[in-house]
């Protein structure tokens, strides 16, 4: 694979989330997770949330199992999720900050003010040969501060420029987009692997695409989303189309 291929991550965990509507077993994230590797993806994410409100630790022992391209394991930095981790040894850990009451990964962790903490906790992770990803805002503080404590990648939240795009308020995301552009070069330039997420659409995902410093990016809610109107394989290999265009 080229050195300018654009890796693409699907976050299969609202397949879960429609599965756990009704309690059963379907539909299944795991024959998801299989489609979405035969469409392409070149690995799989999965966060298990502490209140478990869509990925089981079961489909994680599943996924595990069955995969054969990479686990992306999105966690919360706590010392139970860091057990399941160390149990595993997915091929990545991207430590997410996570709350009870929000409906969704909302902002990018705190690094600054806790990288002693969170030194320690990454760590043993990566020890075991995990690649530990952390997930932040396009902030040159969190961005320096991951690269104190020991990451090798950063995903960057892409949200705040997805959700200013999907208002209509384009100053505000064309803003959003250059401080993404910025610390994207920014995080190259120390070292850092730098992955992008969180909101993506095909509305969204090329201008992000296109910054060459970008080796991922991991997309689920709209492709789950774009399944139900086209099939998961067409919406996939119409994401991935878009980012190869991108990417010229
Ligand atoms: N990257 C991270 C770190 C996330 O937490 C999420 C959401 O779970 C995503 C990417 C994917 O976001 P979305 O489902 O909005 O595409």
């Amino acid at each position: 694979m080229s050195d300018n291929h654009l890796r693409l991550g699907v976050n299969i965990d609202h397949v879960a989330t429609v599965r756990n509507a009704r309690g059963g077993a379907y539909p299944d994230p795991l024959r998801a997770a299989k489609l979405a590797e035969e469409a392409g993806a070149d690995g799989i994410t999965a966060h298990l949330r502490e209140d478990r409100r869509h990925i089981s630790d079961d489909d994680i022992d599943g996924l595990m199992e069955v995969l054969s391209v990479p686990l992306n394991f999105e966690m919360a930095a706590t010392e139970e999720m860091q057990k399941i981790a160390l149990r595993h040894k997915p091929h990545a850990v991207c430590i997410v900050p996570e709350k009870r009451e929000e409906r969704t990964t909302e902002g990018g962790l705190e690094v600054a003010r806790e990288e002693n903490k969170l030194a320690h906790f990454i760590a043993p992770l990566r020890d075991v040969g995990c690649r530990v990803s952390i997930f932040i805002a396009a902030d040159q503080r969190q961005i320096e501060a991951a690269h104190r404590i020991g990451a090798e990648v950063i995903e960057l939240h892409t949200g705040a420029y997805c959700d200013a795009m999907a208002e209509g308020h384009t100053e505000v995301a064309e803003r959003e987009l250059d401080a993404l552009r910025q610390m994207s070069t920014f995080a190259h330039s120390l070292g850092l692997e730098v992955h992008a997420g969180h909101g993506l659409t095909y509305d969204t995902v090329q201008p992000v695409a296109a910054f060459p410093e970008v080796r991922e990016l991991n997309i689920g809610h709209f492709l789950i989303g774009e399944a139900i109107f086209r099939g998961l394989t067409p919406a996939i290999a119409e994401m991935r189309r878009l980012m190869d265009e991108a990417r010229g």
